[in-house]
């Protein structure tokens, strides 16, 4: 068994180069019933500040294109196309936000919002993004840190 998932570690290695070892890869992701996902990506605890960052980062999270966020008022374009995320941290617990991030498409059925932590069964995929997460494990996880201080 163990030789087995080496294996498969190191045949993944070559394409699945955001995936480092100790995370669960994104293909291996487990979910609950209702989209939720109790366990850690990394085991190593969110980072709410490089939360932050990604979260604002068009070229990263990018969440500001379709939500508002009262806390970043510094920011000059907030989207309307997604619900404000003021005080979701009090919404929803830590796995269903996490759930919510890895791919929304489990929580939300025919969400327009994107996966972040899915690496295939795009329907149109650019080669150089193939193989790729949008947010690697621990940006997941950082971005849930950052979500989590948006309480009421
Ligand atoms: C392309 C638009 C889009 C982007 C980009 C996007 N979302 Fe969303 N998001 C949505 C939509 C639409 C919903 C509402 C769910 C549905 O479709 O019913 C949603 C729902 C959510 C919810 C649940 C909202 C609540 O509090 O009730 C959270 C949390 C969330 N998004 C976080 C994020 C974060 C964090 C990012 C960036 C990493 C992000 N979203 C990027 C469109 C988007």
């Amino acid at each position: 068994m163990i030789n087995k998932k080496l294996l498969a570690i190191c045949a993944s290695a070559a394409t699945f180069a955001t995936v480092a070892t100790g995370q669960v890869a994104p293909g291996e992701v487990v979910f609950g019933e209702t989209g939720a996902v109790e366990a850690s990506l990394t085991g190593v605890a969110g980072d709410p500040v490089n939360g932050a960052s990604v979260f604002k980062n068009r070229k990263k999270g990018n969440c500001l294109a379709c939500h508002g966020n009262s806390a970043m008022l510094d920011q000059l374009f907030h989207g309307e196309i997604g619900p404000s995320l003021d005080g979701t941290g009090s919404r929803w617990s830590e796995a269903e936000l996490r759930g919510i991030l890895v791919n929304s498409k489990n929580t939300f059925d025919g969400t327009m919002m994107p996966a972040f932590y899915v690496d295939s069964g795009f329907t149109r995929i650019l080669p150089k993004f193939e193989g790729k997460t949008n947010l690697s494990a621990q940006e997941v996880e950082d971005v849930l840190a950052y979500l989590q201080t948006l309480s009421e």
